[in-house]
């Protein structure tokens, strides 16, 4: 028995393990989340799975353009608790985003995903091979959907971000965590030594 509910700001935090527990850093370096960096979700779709109290399932919504003049959605992360899944709480998670995005009069949901696990929910690679992302990507796993009918049509061009930008305090107190070691760094460790205290 699960529920799906709009995530509060006292569901991050468990919603953060689970994204940890289920992709690990990884999250952070692939492209897709290069469309997330400092960027804020879509108000309002960013959704979660819940048991009782334990969070068991992720996914958000974050505004992006499909090339030049095309507003767009890009789902991403969907993730589920490794000993929740094959009970359609996924499929649930994905339902859930795009109705609201419908009812919010988005036209167009991109992600970057499996096709056999997405294509059930209407997503494919069939408009979307003039597009590309801001960075290495496999083409066939660039997927888009429609939910206005031909809102796709003709897309080309680079998919980039377009979601309001994390308020600087909030950004300073990533940084702060970072720096304390208290979340784990989204940075290569490279420029993580940029936080260190220089040398006098
Ligand atoms: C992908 C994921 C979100 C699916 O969640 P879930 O709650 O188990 O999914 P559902 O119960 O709604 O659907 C299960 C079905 O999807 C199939 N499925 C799951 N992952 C799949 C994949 N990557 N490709 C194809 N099919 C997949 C299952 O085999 C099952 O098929 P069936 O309905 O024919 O039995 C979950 O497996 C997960 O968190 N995976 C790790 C994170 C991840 O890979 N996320 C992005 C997906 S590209």
């Amino acid at each position: 028995m699960f529920t799906i509910h709009h995530v509060t700001q006292c569901d991050i935090p468990a919603r953060e393990a689970l994204l940890d527990e289920v992709m690990g850093e990884a999250r952070f370096i692939k492209t897709a989340a290069r469309l997330r960096d400092n960027r804020l979700p879509a108000e309002g779709l960013s959704f979660i799975a819940r048991a009782k109290a334990r969070v068991i399932g992720s996914v958000q919504l974050w505004h992006v353009a499909a090339g030049p003049q095309r507003p767009a959605l890009l789902l991403g992360p969907l993730a589920v608790a490794s000993d929740r899944r094959n009970r359609g709480i996924g499929t649930a998670l994905v339902r859930q985003a795009l109705d609201e995005a419908r009812q919010h009069g988005h036209g167009i949901v991109l992600l970057v995903g499996d096709a056999p696990y997405y294509g059930r929910f209407g997503f494919s690679s069939q408009k979307t091979q003039a597009l590309w992302l801001p960075g290495p990507h496999e083409r066939d796993r660039l997927l888009g959907h429609e939910l206005t009918a031909g809102a796709l049509d003709g897309a080309r061009g680079l998919v980039h971000a377009t979601g309001r930008f994390v308020p600087k305090p909030e950004l300073s107190a990533l940084v702060a965590e970072l720096s304390a070691g208290l979340i784990p760094a989204a940075v290569p460790r490279r420029r993580e030594a940029s936080f260190a205290p220089r040398a006098a």
